[in-house]
């Protein structure tokens, strides 16, 4: 399961609106350079493009220009990094291009005068609670034929072994009901022996299985596909069931 979180992090587009500015340039060289995808939204495509450009340059990154609305239609996930002024116009005018993404908001509702900038009163209570307001009703294309949709279980089988036996962070196991084994040990502060973490999608035929019975199912199956397991001891075994971890598309 990390795996797959961190590769669908690793492949989301980030997009910031009013990215040609200080703070959302800052923020998109370091995504670029960390290997994301970014695209840099202004109100202008050509100074997006130019903006776009510079990044790339200096992160090494994947990086391109495009309009706010192009941005926030392009990205996955979407940071405003807008002047306050700017900020309830522009998400008004973008709730369509920005309905079912991730929206991340850095605004600071600021004033500014000859002493400098200060705090301003947000109705809302701030200019993230703001965007929300702004955008949480909008419809997501295809949303009303969510509730068509069913659940799907996952269920994970933990297994703490006294001794390493397997020596790949993770491993996808074929003709075998193991499916995907991930080492926890580190994660789980484990100091002696190996953690590993059994991890069964679309899990129907398990969820329901009482601990004993799963036990004597993936206990040899570990032992067929990984050879130092069978010299090991088995010091710990455990399960945890997600009956609607995720939806069916039945
Ligand atoms: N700078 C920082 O260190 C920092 C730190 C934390 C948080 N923040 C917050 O992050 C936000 C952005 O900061 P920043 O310093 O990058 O701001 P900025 O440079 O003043 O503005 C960012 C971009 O917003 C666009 N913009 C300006 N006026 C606009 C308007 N009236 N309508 C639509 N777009 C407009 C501009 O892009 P185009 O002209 O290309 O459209 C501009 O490059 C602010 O709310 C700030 O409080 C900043």
């Amino acid at each position: 399961m990390e795996g797959a979180v961190v590769t669908g992090v690793r492949e989301m587009t980030v997009g910031v609106l009013g990215g040609t500015g200080a703070q959302g340039r800052g923020l998109a060289i370091r995504w670029a350079h960390a290997g994301l995808k970014v695209v840099i939204g202004s109100r202008k495509a050509e100074r997006a493009q130019q903006a776009a450009a510079e990044i790339a340059e200096t992160s090494g990154g994947r990086v391109r220009g495009l309009d706010n609305a192009g941005c926030a239609a392009a990205a996955d996930l979407v940071v405003v990094g807008l002047p306050w002024d700017a900020h309830a116009e522009t998400l008004q005018a973008l709730r369509e291009p920005l309905a079912g993404k991730i929206v991340v908001d850095c605004v600071n509702p600021l004033g500014f005068d000859k002493k400098g900038p200060y705090a301003l009163e947000v109705p809302e209570g701030s200019a993230a609670q703001q965007a929300e307001a702004l955008l949480a009703d909008v419809p997501v294309p295809g949303s009303a034929q969510w509730p068509r949709l069913s659940a799907a279980p996952i269920v994970n089988v933990h297994v703490v072994y006294d001794r390493p036996v397997l020596r790949e962070p993770f491993a996808a196991v074929l003709d075998s009901p193991l499916q995907w084994l991930f080492d926890r040990t580190g994660p789980s502060g484990l100091a002696r022996g190996q953690y590993l973490a059994i991890s069964l999608s679309a899990a129907q035929q398990y969820v329901e299985q009482r601990t004993t019975d799963l036990r004597a199912l993936f206990l040899p199956a570990l032992r067929e596909v990984l050879p130092a397991a069978r010299e090991a001891r088995v010091r710990d075994f455990f399960v945890t069931r997600e009956p609607r971890a995720t939806f069916a598309q039945t």
